[in-house]
């Protein structure tokens, strides 16, 4: 069986790192051999964005490198599926795997559909709702041309069938991200970074880089006229995505010297960053769930998101994007000690050898 995978921006190296461990082990001991290659886009190209991933999470070098780097969605949407297609023409694979909801899965998706190839998606079904979103759209086109899909959350199926996806294609197999946060998680917990960044007592973590939430500046002053606030009561760690660098930049807007921004950082860093902190404010897909497994309270600056189970079952709060709002929901965290929550189903660490065994299982009924 031939298969390639493709990796493209920072969210998708943790994903694809528990996939290709598990075709590794699956090819020391089982047949049939998985005959697979790594494809990254180069959508992410930075050091601190990309090639720290790889080698922190032992993601073999990529057998292609695509490079396409930044650009305007439709530039870079374009340059991926240019590039992509000589690749698949040369390697005829059976499958094209996919994850997440970057330009690069949707880029890749589609080229391959057109050449026949089949797709798996990994973290299929996930729905905001909200179609201003490029991710949403992402979504939707990935998995209305997919042909194996693997969800991470019940609720995913459903929205799935919903869509007139048939159900035999569908597989709930859990988070290959919390995969990878489970087994890097007590190395994490060696990193030194408190001590390097100074941090003595409580603290909070915000992310943000959402185009809806940096790239208005009238939102962005929101936003950090709220930080501003909130740091008052908790100082605030702010590793900065470069989209929001330079927005920050650009608009002037104003940062209290009681948030620290820093350059965007490792995943172990990152990781150890999360789980010691007493809040976590955030726009992220994954930092909802990875807050979730580690039980740290998290308040989600948006106004919908596609992982419900992280508020249903986890420790994440969606808060409305308004200055006082935003106060409130923090200071009651502060007050009131941590939100519970629960792990939810099949996040467990087991879901990159479920893929496997699925993917090997349906090759051997020819599909
Ligand atoms: C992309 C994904 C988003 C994901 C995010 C994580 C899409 C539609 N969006 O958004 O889902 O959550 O990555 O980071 O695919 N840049 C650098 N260095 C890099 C990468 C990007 O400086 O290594 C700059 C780009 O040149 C651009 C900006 O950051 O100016 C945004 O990058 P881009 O890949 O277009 O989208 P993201 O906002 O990162």
């Amino acid at each position: 069986m031939k298969l390639i995978s493709v990796a493209g921006a920072r969210p998708n190296f943790m994903k694809i790192a528990p996939l290709t461990d598990a075709i590794a082990a699956h090819n020391a001991v089982s047949s049939p051999f998985i005959e697979h290659l790594l494809v990254h886009t180069g959508q992410h190209y930075d050091r601190l964005m990309s090639d720290l991933f790889f080698k922190e999470l032992g993601i073999p070098e990529p057998d292609i490198n695509l490079g396409v780097g930044g650009g305007s969605h439709a530039v870079q949407t374009a340059e991926i599926m240019r590039r992509i297609e000589p690749v698949l023409l040369e390697h005829r694979p059976d499958y094209l795997l996919v994850v997440g909801d970057v330009n690069s899965t949707i880029a890749c998706a589609l080229v391959a559909v057109k050449l026949g190839v089949r797709i798996i998606h990994v973290e299929a079904g996930l729905r905001s709702g909200d179609r201003g979103m490029p991710e949403e759209i992402n979504r939707i086109l990935t998995d209305a041309i997919s042909d194996l899909l693997f969800t991470t959350e019940r609720g995913a199926g459903d929205n799935l069938l919903r869509e007139g996806v048939p159900a035999d294609k569908i597989h709930f197999v859990g988070n290959v991200m919390i995969d990878t946060l489970l087994r890097h998680r007590a190395r994490a917990e060696q990193s030194d970074l408190l001590e390097r960044l100074g941090i003595a007592g409580e603290y909070g973590v915000v992310t943000l880089h959402r185009p809806s939430n940096v790239d208005d500046p009238v939102q962005l002053a929101m936003l950090l006229s709220a930080l501003n606030e909130v740091s008052a009561d908790l100082p605030l760690f702010f590793p900065v995505h470069p989209r929001t660098r330079s927005r920050l930049t650009d608009h002037g807007i104003p940062v209290s010297g009681a948030i620290r921004l820093v350059e965007p950082l490792g995943y172990l860093d990152f990781l150890k960053l999360q789980s010691s902190a007493r809040l976590v404010m955030t726009d992220s897909g994954g930092i909802q769930e990875e807050t979730t497994v580690l039980g740290v309270p998290c308040l989600t600056l948006r106004e919908s998101t596609e992982r419900p189970v992280t508020v249903t079952h986890g420790t994440n709060r969606l808060v409305p994007l308004e200055r006082d709002a935003i106060i409130v929901a923090a200071r009651e965290i502060l007050d009131g000690g941590p939100i519970s929550g629960r792990i939810p189903e099949l996040w467990d660490g087991g879901a990159a050898e479920r893929i496997v065994a699925i993917l090997v299982n349906n090759a051997g009924k020819g599909a």
